[in-house]
């Protein structure tokens, strides 16, 4: 058994981190084990940014989004003599395990680090993308998938007054996930994500014939990992010789008050965490499957790509 561990929060932050790191805190404490927050995500490993947390560390945030332990994308971790470093500042403190919560790049430094060192890691998903293998729910998507229909809401008024297209462009790296559920949830009539191919020109001709039979307006979502919707709205426009008006929605999405979601599943997720890594378990993500918490193989979850779930596409396509 653990007797001191190490949390962090690494990569893009998402609503909902917080919970999960209050959890893994609390549960720590909880079990009678040391817990100490690093700042800054890998950096704060290699600078020596870290303290000791008591349960007062963790107080009143969890309805704060963002992380109140920092994060960054850090290049000195990327490499071999940094990741000893690391190891090394943490052997000085006692810290024997880490829970790393984070997205897709983050897990593939935590795979690294525990490889050379044989340090246990313990991974959540930790990022409003969905795009970690092995779990339908990342702490933050949901969140941010209820930024992006409020500013749906509102595109909608604006372009039904004025007879538009609006063309909505949202997160999401190389993944769909994001697109796919703000889209659904918006009642778009398209939805463009990279996982699945499309035809601007069967789009625009789609989109001529319903204002033939009597649609007023348009709204396109479009993931970020298609490309740029700018492009796609100027060729809209052209084609089908109609208004169009482009929003990017950009780091808006990132941050906000996390949903109940968000906060429940997150929490849950820490607890799991912490317990894990305290009764010695490594190389292991937590997420969830049809609403169960689950222990995904580390080297699975960054070795294996997310697919789009097809109903998600035949429903978005039928209810168009
Ligand atoms: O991975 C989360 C994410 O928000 C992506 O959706 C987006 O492409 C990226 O991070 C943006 O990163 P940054 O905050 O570095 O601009």
């Amino acid at each position: 058994m653990l007797k001191s561990i190490g949390v962090l929060t690494s990569g893009g932050d998402s609503p909902g981190m917080n919970a999960a790191l209050r959890a893994v805190v609390r549960t720590a404490l909880f079990e009678g084990v040391r817990v100490w927050g690093i700042y800054n995500g890998y950096r704060g490993l290699l600078d020596e940014e870290m303290e000791e947390m008591t349960s007062r560390s963790v107080s009143d945030i969890i309805q704060r989004g963002g992380t109140i332990l920092g994060t960054a994308r850090c290049k000195r971790f990327m490499t071999e003599e940094g990741r000893m470093q690391a190891y090394e500042n943490m052997k000085k403190r006692g810290i024997e395990g880490l829970v790393i919560i984070g997205g897709d790049g983050s897990l593939r430094g935590a795979t690294q680090l525990s490889l050379e060192t044989g340090v246990p890691i313990v991974g959540l998903p930790g990022t409003i993308d969905n795009d970690v293998w092995g779990t339908d729910y990342t702490i933050g998507c949901d969140t941010a998938a209820n930024t992006i229909i409020d500013a749906i809401n509102k595109l909608r008024d604006t372009a039904s007054s004025h007879n538009r297209i609006a063309v909505v462009e949202v997160m999401g790296r190389h993944c769909g996930w994001l697109a796919m559920l703000a889209g659904i949830a918006g009642g778009a009539e398209f939805i463009l994500v990279p996982e699945e191919e499309y035809n601007l020109d069967d789009i625009c001709s789609g989109i001529i014939k319903s204002y033939e039979q009597g649609r007023r307006y348009s709204l396109i979502v479009v993931a970020e990992g298609v490309g740029s919707s700018l492009d796609i709205g100027k060729y809209i426009e052209e084609k089908t010789n109609m208004d169009v008006r482009v929003s990017v929605l950009g780091h808006i999405q990132r941050g906000g008050s996390p949903s109940v979601r968000d906060r429940v599943k997150a929490s849950q997720l820490g607890e799991k965490a912490a317990l894990a890594l305290i009764a010695g378990q490594s190389d292991v993500v937590f997420g969830f499957n049809q609403g169960k918490v689950v222990a995904i193989d580390l080297h699975d979850a960054i070795t294996n790509k997310k697919h789009m779930n097809d109903e998600f596409i035949r429903l978005a396509k039928q209810l168009n």
